[in-house]
Formats: structure tokens, C-alpha cells, sequence
């Protein structure tokens, strides 16, 4: 299907030429915005006149006698010095979003013509540790990020860097070792939970006995060298803390609905046959310099405390290597392998100098360059009610898994309350349920924008009124059961029939959503996808309140606006799948 130009681009278009007909040299492009006063604003003349030495209302006036009104342009009027008011022809508006209707795929969204590659690094939990909520924003922004970019055309590649090496594991091992029956079973034997919990009691026996064992100690010390050196009977222990791990992490990821498939997870030790090469290219470029003994990194910007500069450790004075030799070390691998032009890195903004640092460093080697570009998109802090970083009543950090099955709980309350009156199933109640759910723990955290903190407040997250997903998803079950109840009429075009205020206004927005994709996509900002989404569904309501379906005056007006709901219903779909939210049909 074809893409469609937007009702903005096009205006966009007729008013570049316009313009450059007028002012042959002009350079700059008229900025054309949406306005209170018509359906656009464009106030480039000014400048532009200031540039040409002209009068602004005289330029406006004769850029103004160049457009053809009648097809796309209704009306075109000076306003103040230099601003040009444009209204939009109600029939222009219906083919634009007809031609959006009839790319059921698209939705008449284009897809740009030289698109790159985007390693994106999200979803990243720690092996043999429990995810808390923490690892919740990485997860959904991630996830929502690569929904749009692969949208809006990119190519994305993903990567899940968990945190699968260090020390920590010399005592797991010895203590499995020691007590091999703890782990005695099949992947399908046990579920995600029994996963976590059995990780759980071999953590805490471990540390038990390394607390109060001084020989089990050295032996767990020993494991260690055992491990780095890669002796086989010991990584293959090892690897059983990774496998039992994954169960868990795919049985959380599941509840989130949320697909992370098996050949992606590529965590920290997936780079350790690259580390000594890293080193050695960075010492031997003078990048990375000697000192006490380790392999550092220095930054003028970067000091401590006490003034001193704090380098980038990327091998330990004990030859051991760390977070940042692993990541520079992915650093390669994304952009000589998987021949990235993009890293995205979704990661909490307490990591943030840690990024500037081997971002920086990278640059230094000429790993990154003006072509090949890394960005940390930093998020903020999940808070709990009170505005402190979400704990429990015990002061303990909060299980995401606890959290989402709240969530789910309080989700499947507000679906039953209204339930009968659609006449849902129990199995539909409970499905609608964990759509709702999930919904809203995804919606409250992409409907801020991901650097600052927000509150994690369930009352408000399942609430049916507000800027809630709630709110989305019954804005589309009600446009399906208006379809439903339909009968004989179908949803059809009528381009010929004149249009109320409140329709101009729900056609004027559905047709920026291609807009809108490439623009949240660019600029790595899903909150403006919500916000968008949101007004869709406010501007429904609007409409609702005004304009009768079902019982319009004609069939044909009837049709048509079957047809406007339908697109909307499609457009609320699709933009909330980018999202990672779904969208019951009844609820
Ligand atoms: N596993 C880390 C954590 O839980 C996040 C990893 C972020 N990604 C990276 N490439 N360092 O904090």
C-alpha cells in the first residue's frame, strides 16, 4: 500500500513553492503548526522577510496569492505580520484518512527511504538475582522503543546485556559443586517462580557458609581463577545458574507480555573472548594509559570529590576485568559485526557517567564516530506514593513479579465490576484482566518522559477516567461494540459530505499519527506516543458527545462515520501496540 502525504505535509509543500516562486532565494521553510484559530499556522514569513528586506505582511500577501485554494487549502489568511492561517477542506480531510483506512497495515505511515541499523541494549536483569522494579523501565521503554523503531522502518537489532560474570559466582559454584542435588532437574520441570525461589535458597546457603566457613571461603575463592580460566566443569556449573535464571527471566517477561526471544540475551560474559583485544587497542592507541597498576582512562571534565581525576577502570590492577571492559568490548562487537550506525542503551541514569565515560572512550579509539553514534536514553527513578524510591512497608525493594500481579488484581476488579452489563465470560474477565494490568503498569511509565521519576500508584494507574491506558482501551471496546451493533451499515467514505467541527478535529488528528510515529522513533520518546494516543481518545469522546453514529441523519453520514470511529479504533490499535498495550475487543 501506498504511503500517504499528510494533510500538514502537503500544505507544507504547496507553501514551499509558494514561497520560493515569491522569493526566489528564500532559503528557510515556513513552520507550519497546529493553531487554536484555523487547522494551521505557518509563521516562517517573518523571518523570511526580515532576510529579505521586505515587509512581512506584503511577503504574506503575495506568498498568499500563489496557493491554489479548493482541492486541499479551503482558505488562506494573513494574520498579524506575517502569519498565514490555513484551513484544511472537509473533503480533503476524508480522502486523506480513506487512503490511511485502506493501508490496513500502516496505516498509510511511510517508511523513510535510507533507514540504519539500531543495536538497542534493554531488558537487562542480573543472573541468580530477582528483578525488582527497577528493571521494569528498561524492559518497557526498551521494548516500546523497538516496536516503533522497527515502524517506522529501522532495523533493529537487540541485545539484553545481563549480568552474568564476576566474582559472585565463585561461591555459587563451589557451594552447587558441594551440593549438586539443589539444582537436580529439568528446565520444564519447574515454573519461573520455583526458578527464582530455588536460586534464592542457594544464594542464601552459599552465603551462609562463606560467612562462617573459612575453608569453604578459600575453595569459593579458588572458583573464581577456576572460572575466568574457563575450566570446563566449572563453567558448566556456572552455566546451570544461567539457565535456571532464564526460566525465571522468561516467566516475568512473559507476565509482561513481552516477547525476549533466546539468541538476543547476550549478557556480559558473551564478550569475554574479546576483553584482552579490547585492552590491548586501547593501550596500544595511548587511549588507555598505566596507573597503579591497572589500565585507565582519564577525563579533564571527570574528578572526584577531592578534585582528583577518577578514571575508567577497564583492567583491575589484578588483571580482572570489569563493567566498562565488557562494554566497550560490546561496543566493538555492535559496530564491527552487527554493523550498527546506532547503540541505544536503555539504561537507569544512575549508570550515566559510567556511559559518558565509555562512550568517550570509544570515540578516543574511533570505535564511535560522526557516523556510528551511541545514547544512553537515561530513565528516571520508579518512586512509591510517598515521592521516595519504591520500597515495601519493611523498607525492602519491591519484586517486580509481586508488583505485577497487584497490578493485575486490582486490573481484573475494575473489568468485573462492569463485566455482566457487557456480558464478559470468567475466562474473558481474567484475560481482560492482565491486559488491563499490564496496560497500566506499561501506560504510567511510557506516559512520562523517561528521564524523570514517577509514581508508582496503582489507584491512579487503573483508573477509568485521567490519561490512563484504562481510558484507551475502553475508547476502543466502545467504538467495537458501535461496530458490533452496526448491523446492515458499513463503515464507508463519503469524501462529498460536509463535516462537523468535532469530526474536522478527530480526522485533522488522526491523520498526524504517521507524524507522530517518526517523530517519537527519532527522538526516542514513547511519552509522546501516549500523549498523542490520549488526545485521540479525548478527542473521541468530543466527538461522541456531538455527533450521533449510529443514528446520524443519513446513511451516508452514517457510513462515514462508522468509518471515522473504525479508523480511530484502528489508529488507537496500533499506536498502543507500539507501546506494547493491547486492546480488548470487549471490555
Ligand atoms: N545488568 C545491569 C543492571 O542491572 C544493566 C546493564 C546495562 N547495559 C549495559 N550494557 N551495561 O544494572
Amino acid at each position: 500500500m501506498a504511503p500517504v502525504t499528510s494533510l500538514s505535509d502537503s500544505v507544507q509543500q504547496q507553501l514551499t513553492s509558494a514561497i520560493s516562486a515569491t522569493l526566489p532565494e528564500a532559503t528557510a521553510d515556513p513552520l507550519l503548526r497546529r493553531s487554536d484559530r484555523a487547522d494551521f499556522q505557518a509563521n516562517g514569513i517573518l523571518a523570511l522577510a526580515k532576510k529579505a528586506k521586505s515587509n512581512p505582511r506584503e511577503l504574506a500577501t503575495q506568498v498568499v496569492s500563489q496557493i491554489v485554494t479548493g482541492d486541499v487549502i479551503k482558505d488562506i489568511e494573513v494574520s498579524g505580520p506575517g502569519f498565514l492561517n490555513i484551513t484544511i477542506t472537509d473533503k480533503a480531510i476524508t480522502e486523506n484518512l480513506a487512503a490511511r483506512y485502506a493501508d490496513t497495515d500502516r496505516l498509510g505511515v511511510p517508511r523513510p527511504e535510507r533507514a540504519g541499523t539500531t543495536v538497542i541494549d534493554y531488558a537487562q536483569p542480573n543472573v541468580a538475582k530477582e528483578m525488582h522494579v527497577g528493571h521494569l523501565r528498561s524492559a518497557v521503554i526498551g521494548d516500546a522503543l523497538v516496536q516503533l523503531l522497527e515502524f517506522a522502518g529501522e532495523t533493529v537489532v537487540r541485545r539484553h546485556h545481563i549480568g552474568d560474570w564476576g566474582t559472585q559466582f565463585g561461591m555459587l559454584i563451589q557451594y552447587l559443586d558441594e551440593h549438586p542435588h539443589e539444582l537436580d532437574h529439568k528446565a520444564a520441570e519447574v515454573t519461573g517462580e520455583e526458578a527464582m525461589s530455588n536460586l534464592d535458597r542457594l544464594y542464601k546457603s552459599a552465603r551462609k557458609l562463606f560467612d562462617s566457613d573459612e575453608e569453604f571461603k578459600t575453595r569459593a575463592r579458588r572458583r573464581v581463577v577456576d572460572l575466568q580460566a574457563g575450566e570446563p566443569h566449572t563453567l558448566a556449573t556456572w552455566q546451570k545458574f544461567v539457565d535456571e535464571s532464564k526460566i525465571y527471566f522468561f516467566s516475568v517477561f512473559e507476565k509482561l507480555d513481552m516477547e525476549v526471544r533466546d539468541p538476543d540475551i547476550v549478557g556480559e560474559s558473551g564478550y569475554n573472548d574479546m576483553l584482552d583485544e579490547t585492552c590491548r587497542l586501547l593501550e596500544e592507541s595511548g587511549v588507555a594509559v598505566r596507573s597503579e597498576g591497572a589500565l585507565c582512562v582519564f577525563f579533564d571534565d571527570v574528578k572526584g570529590p577531592d578534585g582528583k581525576p577518577v578514571p575508567l577502570i577497564v583492567k583491575k590492577s589484578d588483571g580482572g576485568y570489569g563493567y566498562a571492559a565488557t562494554d566497550l568490548s560490546a561496543i566493538r562487537d555492535r559496530v564491527f559485526n552487527l554493523k550498527a550506525n546506532t547503540l541505544l542503551y536503555v539504561v537507569d541514569a544512575r549508570q550515566s557517567l559510567h556511559f559518558k565515560m565509555v562512550f568517550e572512550t570509544a570515540r578516543r579509539a574511533g570505535w564511535l564516530n560522526d557516523d556510528v553514534t551511541a545514547v544512553q536514553l537515561a530513565f528516571g527513578t520508579v518512586l512509591g506514593k510517598d515521592g521516595k524510591p519504591f520500597k515495601t512497608r519493611e523498607g525492602e525493594t519491591v519484586k517486580l513479579v509481586d508488583l505485577l500481579d497487584e497490578a493485575v488484581d486490582r486490573a481484573t476488579t475494575v473489568v468485573r465490576e462492569k463485566a455482566e452489563k457487557v456480558g464478559l465470560s470468567e475466562q474473558e474477565i481474567e484475560e481482560n484482566g492482565q491486559y488491563v494490568g499490564i496496560g497500566a503498569v506499561k501506560y504510567a511509565d511510557l506516559s512520562t518522559s523517561a528521564v524523570r521519576d514517577y509514581k508508582f500508584d496503582l489507584d491512579q494507574m487503573v483508573s477509568l477516567s485521567g490519561d490512563t491506558s484504562v481510558y484507551l482501551q475502553y475508547a476502543y471496546a466502545r467504538i467495537q461494540s458501535i461496530l458490533r451493533k452496526a448491523g446492515d451499515a458499513r463503515p464507508a467514505a463519503h469524501p462529498e459530505l460536509a463535516l462537523a467541527p468535532a469530526e474536522r478535529a478527530l480526522g485533522l488528528h488522526l491523520d498526524r499519527f504517521g507524524e507522530t510515529v517518526l517523530e517519537v522513533a527519532s527522538a526516542y520518546e514513547p511519552h509522546k506516543m501516549a500523549a498523542y494516543l490520549y488526545q485521540l481518545a479525548t478527542l473521541l469522546t468530543t466527538f461522541y458527545d456531538q455527533c450521533p453514529v449510529l443514528k446520524a441523519e443519513t446513511p451516508e453520514q452514517v457510513a462515514n462515520r462508522l468509518f471515522l470511529v473504525d479508523l480511530t479504533a484502528r489508529t488507537l490499535q496500533r499506536g498502543m501496540a507500539l507501546l506494547g498495550i493491547r486492546t480488548p475487543e470487549r471490555l
